[in-house]
């Protein structure tokens, strides 16, 4: 059986979840292995819509194992809600596994967050203030919290004293705003301990026994490979790899144990956030397919950026990751535009033209993307059953996306449901 790894392969919001969620219908074992709740993956099964943040996308069937790893940062009130969440919709979250190295969201996490891009001003990064960034920076600096701290009170509680009072002493000398109380910190994060002490296990165990029993093992990436804190769009990116090999590290898994690695597109472009987007639509096209898209967060319900697809990222994140197949998503969102288009290359600064994504944001920023245009479609391909019955000027579309990416499609998505998919091959 297949170990496969689905990550994003654009700033996010692909429809992850989605591919996770047809996925994982063949899969014994899903795992989370980066990110915290920055991630919202929305899933929808017969018109009934799930929004995750921390679980993964398999916890919908009731007998698939979820593993949350251990490059995962937790806020665990958010697990808790999340957790009671599905259970008042009748699903049991008895089959998740939570790995006691994955470190914790603090209350201060968040704080600091939200200082930190206030400090920014008009250069801020636009996070989704959920702590990420701070509880990546201590689990580097090697002071971070950590999920077998919270359910030990006495570790606990000398941690959040010592830490805390530290990060404390930063919010109100830097920021000059009022300090958290720990005493109330100790007492919730002790209470969040006891609640998800039933789900902790070496999940690294849990991993490597599913694969050595021949079992059918899944990743769900967070985030996308433009977000990649090395390979992204550096500094407006995440705190963590969104990539196969941030796969790798957050779980314990070596890379020649994958044997497919999914990248997940739009049919088009969206971020959400600051940072360059060079096929960006600031016109009322760009407002349109926002619209038809339903192009807002999931996690924070900002209005997402929108523009034309960029086969010259997708070609990047093909090479970082590996991928073996691409997954289109939304395509049924493009019907009604006359004339689309697709980002071959770009035209530095310098008058320069290159295919190949520019190492430093600075040459990021001054190009100016180079298009090829393709006739649009105007039916309503929502209902379409199969991919060879798709428009002719939407398999072309999709056919030099293919060849510019350097990657075959597999899967196209032609609406949120899980019946909404087509296959290619
Ligand atoms: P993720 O973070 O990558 O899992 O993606 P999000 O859930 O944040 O955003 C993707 C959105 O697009 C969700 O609202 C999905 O329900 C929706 N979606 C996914 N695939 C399709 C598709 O093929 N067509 C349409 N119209 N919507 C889709
Ligand atoms: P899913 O898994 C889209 C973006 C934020 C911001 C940057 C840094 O749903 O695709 P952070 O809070 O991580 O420090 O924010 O990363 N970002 C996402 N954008 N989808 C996501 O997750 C994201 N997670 C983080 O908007 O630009
Ligand atoms: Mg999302």
């Amino acid at each position: 059986m297949a170990v496969k790894v689905v990550v994003g392969a654009q700033w996010g919001d692909e429809g992850k979840g989605k591919i996770i969620d047809i996925l994982a219908s063949q899969a014994d074992l899903v795992i989370r292995s980066q990110g915290g709740n920055n991630a919202g993956h929305t899933i929808e099964v017969n018109g009934d819509v799930y929004k995750l943040h921390l679980i993964p996308s398999g916890i919908l069937y009731p007998n698939k194992q979820c593993v949350i790893g251990y490059g995962v940062v937790i806020d665990p009130k958010v697990l808790i809600s999340e957790i009671d969440g599905l259970k008042s919709r009748n699903i049991t979250c008895d089959n998740l596994k939570i790995d006691p190295r994955a470190h914790v969201i603090m209350p201060w996490h968040i704080v600091l967050d939200e200082l930190s891009e206030k400090a920014r001003g008009s250069s801020d990064i636009g996070t989704t203030k959920k702590g990420i960034g701070p509880c990546y920076m201590d689990k580097a600096e090697r002071t971070g919290i950590r999920i077998y701290d919270l359910i030990n009170p006495d570790i606990l509680t000398k941690k959040i004293k010592l830490h805390g009072e530290k990060k404390n002493k930063i919010i109100q000398k830097v920021y000059e705003e009022e300090p958290i109380n720990l005493d109330e910190v100790i007492e919730n994060y002790i209470n969040y301990g006891k609640i998800l002490k039933k789900y902790v296990a070496d999940t690294f165990l849990t991993i490597h026994e599913s694969i050595k029993h021949d079992k059918s093992v899944l990743f769900e990436g967070a985030q996308g490979t433009l977000l990649d804190i090395d390979v992204g769009t550096y500094p407006f990116v995440t705190s963590s790899h969104p990539t196969s090999s941030g796969a790798c590290v957050g779980s314990g898994v070596g890379p020649t144990l994958i044997d497919e690695v999914v990248g997940v597109v739009k049919a088009y472009t969206t971020r959400v956030g600051k940072g360059p987007f060079p096929t960006e639509l600031c016109n009322e096209l760009g407002q349109e397919i926002r619209k038809n898209g339903n192009e807002f967060g999931t996690t924070t319900g900002r209005a997402r950026r929108v523009g034309w697809f960029d086969a010259v990222i997708v070609k990047h994140a093909v090479r970082v990751n590996g991928l073996t197949s691409l997954a289109i998503n939304k395509l049924d969102v493009l019907s009604g535009i006359e004339k689309l288009k697709i980002c071959v290359a770009y035209k530095l600064a310098d008058g320069t033209i290159t295919q190949e994504f520019p190492p430093v944001l600075e040459d990021l920023e001054g190009c100016t993307p180079i298009y090829e245009e393709f006739e649009g479609f105007d039916e309503d391909i929502s209902r379409c059953k199969s991919f060879y019955r798709l428009p002719e000027s939407c398999k072309q579309y999709l056919s030099r996306i293919s060849a510019l990416c350097g990657c075959d499609i597999d899967i196209v998505g032609v609406g949120p449901g899980r019946d909404q998919s087509l296959y290619c091959k």
